[in-house]
């Protein structure tokens, strides 16, 4: 009974085809294969993200409600906190696991020919990832939220000419306060997971089409002592297990440390102290803060904004310098350049922490 309704389904849809790539396909296994689960990883938050958004949006209400829908989520709907704090705790995991998998592919150096797109794929996906935790974290409305991104959204406003313009069509008027809500909401769910989707699409579509890159120190090795396994099901199943580990993770911390909401906004009060962005915004925050008391006024900030902008341009142009053919001394130079980046990322996000 089985097996005919499965050579139905083969016979429309090319299921045994599809089941012979996946076996063919090989994933290279050596001593730093770990670092190829957190691709996966990242899509497995995304996934968890998904559903328990939807769920989310059931009670959620922007606008002058959005407190008290959030409010009545956490106190009054059944496990409606187990559902705010798997996604709020999921968001953060998911920037961890972008985060690792960024820095690994690039000590991998897994941005070299023909994969440049992967990488260019995946820093576009990176910003969406980042835009989708700044538009999340208002939509509570609590004080916390609220001045966080009164203050976020003060950097972009410090931008020359643009810049003012700028914030009040994101904020939709000059200060933060309903319609701001509106208009992260309709980011939030509509805007960036249209934006999301097809660039994830893109970018595994990549990883199909090249398949897994290997560290230098393996394209070294002769070709008959390079070992690999099977994506189907061996690598497969690795990966899920990976998934199922990071289902536990979340679940201890969603259930154990459940998602705080704040008193309701009120802007009319003076900000409470310490006020801080996201962790992910806090190398930037910092710098910006640290170049506002150097230099006063206006250039601080810009300088700021340059330098950020700056590193990003090289971060991604990094793929055209580092090629195969130039060399050992780009090669090096380009690894030199992530380990700065990574300690100037750590060193500034923890200066910000232990600065509030
Ligand atoms: C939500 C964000 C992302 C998701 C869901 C995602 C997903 C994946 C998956 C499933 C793979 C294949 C497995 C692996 O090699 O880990 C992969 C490979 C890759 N990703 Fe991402 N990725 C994301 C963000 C990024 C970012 C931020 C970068 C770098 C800027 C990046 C660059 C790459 C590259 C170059 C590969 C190929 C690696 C190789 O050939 O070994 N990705 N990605």
């Amino acid at each position: 009974m089985l097996h005919s309704v499965y050579s139905w389904v083969d016979e429309r849809l090319g299921l045994e085809e599809l089941l012979h790539f996946a076996q063919k396909k090989a994933v290279p296994e050596h001593r730093h294969s770990f670092w190829y689960y957190w691709g996966g990883i990242s899509l497995f938050f995304f996934l968890v993200q998904a559903v328990s958004g939807v769920l989310l949006l059931l009670y959620y209400r922007p606008g002058p409600d959005a407190y008290e829908s959030v409010r009545q989520i956490t106190y009054d709907i059944h496990f409606g906190w187990l559902i705010r704090s798997t996604h709020s705790w999921a968001a953060n995991l998911m920037v961890v696991a972008v985060f690792v998998h960024m820095f690994s592919v690039f000590f991998m150096k897994a941005y070299r020919s023909p994969r440049e797109f992967g990488w260019w794929t995946g820093l576009g996906l990176l910003m969406v990832v980042m835009v989708f935790g700044f538009s999340g974290y208002l939509l509570p409305m609590d004080e916390l939220s609220f001045f966080a991104t009164k203050v976020g959204l003060e950097i972009p406003a410090s931008t020359p000419i643009i810049g003012p313009r700028l914030a009040a069509l994101v904020r939709g008027g000059l200060e933060v306060n309903e319609f701001t809500v509106q208009r992260f909401f309709a980011l939030h769910v509509v805007v960036l997971p249209a934006l999301f989707i097809p660039l994830l699409g893109f970018h595994l579509w990549l990883v199909q089409k090249h398949g897994n890159a290997m560290p230098p120190s393996e394209e070294a090795k002769p070709v008959e002592a390079r070992r690999s396994i099977p994506f189907f099901p061996n690598f497969l199943m690795k990966d899920l297990a990976m998934w199922l580990i990071s289902l536990n993770v979340l679940a201890l911390l969603a259930a154990v440390f459940p998602w705080d909401l704040g008193q309701p906004a009120d802007p009319l009060k003076p900000a409470p102290t310490g006020i801080h962005p996201e962790w992910y915004f806090m190398s930037q925050f910092q710098v910006l803060k640290v170049l506002g008391q150097w230099f006063p006024g206006a250039a601080g900030e810009i300088l700021g904004i340059l330098l950020f902008t700056g590193g990003l341009i090289l971060w991604f142009l990094i793929p055209l310098y580092d090629v195969r053919q130039k060399g050992w001394r780009r090669a090096t130079y380009a690894t030199y350049f992530g380990l700065l980046v990574l300690a100037g990322l750590v060193i500034t996000t923890l200066w910000g922490y232990a600065a509030l």
